[in-house]
This record gives C-alpha cells, sequence and structure tokens, in this order.
C-alpha cells in the first residue's frame, strides 16, 4: 500500500512514478554506497511534515562518516 501513498491513485496516479523510483534506486545506492555508518542521529519519534499532499517526516537527522569525493563532485 506504500506505493498508493507515495504517487496517488486510480486515473491521477503519478505519470512520473517510473522516473522516481528509478531516480531513487540510483540515488540511494549512490548515498548508501558512499556515506559509512549511516544511521539515525535521534531515537525521538519523527514528527510528520505539515503538508497535505506529501507524506513524511518534518527532519530526518542522520550521522555517518564522511567517504572519498567521487569525480564528480569536483
Ligand atoms: C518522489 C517523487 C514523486 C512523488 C512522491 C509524486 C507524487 C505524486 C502524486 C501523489 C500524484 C497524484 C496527485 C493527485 O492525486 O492529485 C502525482 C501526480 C502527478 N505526477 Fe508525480 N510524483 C513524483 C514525481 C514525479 C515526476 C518525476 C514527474 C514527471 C517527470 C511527475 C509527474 C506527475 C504528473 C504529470 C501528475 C498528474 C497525473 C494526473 O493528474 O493525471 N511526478 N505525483
Amino acid at each position: 500500500m506504500l506505493h498508493i501513498a507515495a504517487f496517488g491513485q486510480g486515473i491521477h496516479f503519478c505519470l512520473g512514478a517510473p522516473l522516481a523510483r528509478l531516480e531513487a534506486r540510483v540515488a540511494l545506492s549512490d548515498l548508501l554506497s558512499r556515506l559509512r555508518g549511516l544511521e539515525l542521529a535521534s531515537r525521538e519519534p519523527w514528527e510528520p511534515r505539515k503538508a497535505l499532499n506529501v507524506l513524511g517526516p518534518a527532519r530526518l537527522p542522520i550521522c555517518f562518516e564522511p567517504g572519498r569525493r567521487s569525480a564528480a563532485a569536483g
């Protein structure tokens, strides 16, 4: 049911969902391969965003050990 919350449903289902999923897959796998020891910085419960159309936490503090910069980052 997660995809329904994220991309809507029915005739207005998000037209960009496949692109958004691909972008997330590429970005998250790159991020996870470069950030060592990625974890939540707080054990406090999440505060929900104050938005009607986008679900998620208002903020998500994390900590990590920075890895090597990629060539693309300069
Ligand atoms: C994580 C990224 C994205 C999320 C969470 C998201 C979410 C949504 C949601 C919830 C709707 C339904 C809105 C409603 O029911 O009124 C929607 C519709 C739409 N989205 Fe996305 N979207 C994302 C990325 C994209 C991208 C990358 C594109 C285009 C390249 C896109 C294009 C559209 C379009 C054109 C609609 C309108 C569809 C319609 O009304 O028939 N979205 N999106």
